[in-house]
C-alpha cells in the first residue's frame, strides 16, 4: 500500500551560526531529501540589490528584486544571473545586507512561492528563520536550533579561519548579537520557535549529535503516522 500524503518537510530554524545549516545538510543527505537554504535566497536578494544599487530601504524595488531573482541552485554552488555567487553571498557585507532586506514584507512575500517550490518528493529539509512558522507551517518535524552567542561567535571564527580569514572574537560576537536582535525584533516573520517545534541547544553538541536528534524526531513522526 502506498501513502500519497503531502511531501514531508523537516523545518530547521534558528539564529545565525547556530549550526543549523550544517545540521540541515547532514539530515538531507542521510534521508536523500532536497535541501532549502532559505538564508541563501535573502543573501542573493541582498547581493543583487548591492550590485544594482537598489537602496536597502526601498521595499518596493527590493520586492521586485526578490520576485525576479534569476537564481539556480546546483550541488555545492549557486548562480545569480548565470554567474557563480557561492562565495560572494557569504561576504560579511552581504550577510549584513541580507538581514536588512529580510525585514521588508515585500521581500519575504516575493520569496514564498520560490521556497515552497523546493517541496518535492521524497522530502525536503528547509533551514532558515521562519520555515516552521510561515513557509511550511504544516511541516511534520520542526526543530529550533540554538547555541549561546559566544559559542556561535567561536564557530564563526573557526569557519573564517578555515577560509584563511583571521577575525577577532569581540567584533564577531557584537555582529552576531546585532543580527539576532534585528532578526528577532522585526515585525514580519521574526525569529521565533514555532509553537510545535522542539528546541535543540547545540552549545555542547557535535554536528553528528545534533543531526541524530533531528533524524530521531523525524523517524518518530513517521512511526506515529503508520
Ligand atoms: O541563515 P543565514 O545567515 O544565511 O541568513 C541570512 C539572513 O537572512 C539573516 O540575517 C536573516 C535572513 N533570513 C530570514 O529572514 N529568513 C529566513 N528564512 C532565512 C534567512
Amino acid at each position: 500500500m502506498t501513502h500519497a500524503g503531502p511531501v514531508p518537510v523537516i523545518a530547521i530554524d534558528g539564529p545565525a551560526a547556530s549550526g543549523k545549516g550544517t545540521v540541515a545538510a547532514r539530515v538531507a543527505q542521510a534521508l536523500g531529501f532536497h535541501l532549502l537554504d532559505s538564508g541563501a535566497l535573502y543573501r542573493l536578494v541582498a547581493l543583487e540589490a548591492i550590485r544594482a544599487r537598489v537602496p536597502l530601504d526601498d521595499a518596493d524595488a527590493l520586492g521586485r528584486v526578490a520576485r525576479e531573482l534569476d537564481v539556480r541552485f546546483e550541488p555545492g554552488r549557486v548562480t545569480l544571473d548565470g554567474e557563480d555567487a557561492t562565495a560572494a553571498i557569504r561576504d560579511e557585507a552581504v550577510s549584513e545586507a541580507a538581514s536588512r532586506v529580510a525585514v521588508h514584507p515585500a521581500v519575504r512575500a516575493g520569496l514564498i512561492d520560490r521556497q515552497r517550490g523546493f517541496r518535492r518528493p521524497p522530502g525536503l529539509v528547509a533551514d532558515g528563520r521562519d520555515m516552521g512558522t510561515v513557509v511550511f507551517p504544516d511541516a511534520g518535524t520542526k526543530v529550533f536550533v540554538t547555541a549561546t552567542p559566544e559559542a556561535r561567535a567561536m564557530r564563526r571564527q573557526r569557519q573564517l579561519a578555515e577560509r584563511g580569514v583571521r577575525a577577532a572574537f569581540a567584533p564577531l560576537l557584537d555582529e552576531i548579537r546585532a543580527r539576532d536582535s534585528r532578526d528577532r525584533e522585526r515585525a514580519v516573520a521574526p525569529l521565533l520557535p514555532a509553537a510545535d517545534a522542539a528546541t535543540l541547544d547545540t552549545t555542547e553538541l557535535t554536528i553528528e549529535q545534533a543531526a541524530a536528534f533531528v533524524l530521531e524526531r523525524y523517524r518518530r513522526t513517521q512511526r506515529a503516522r503508520t
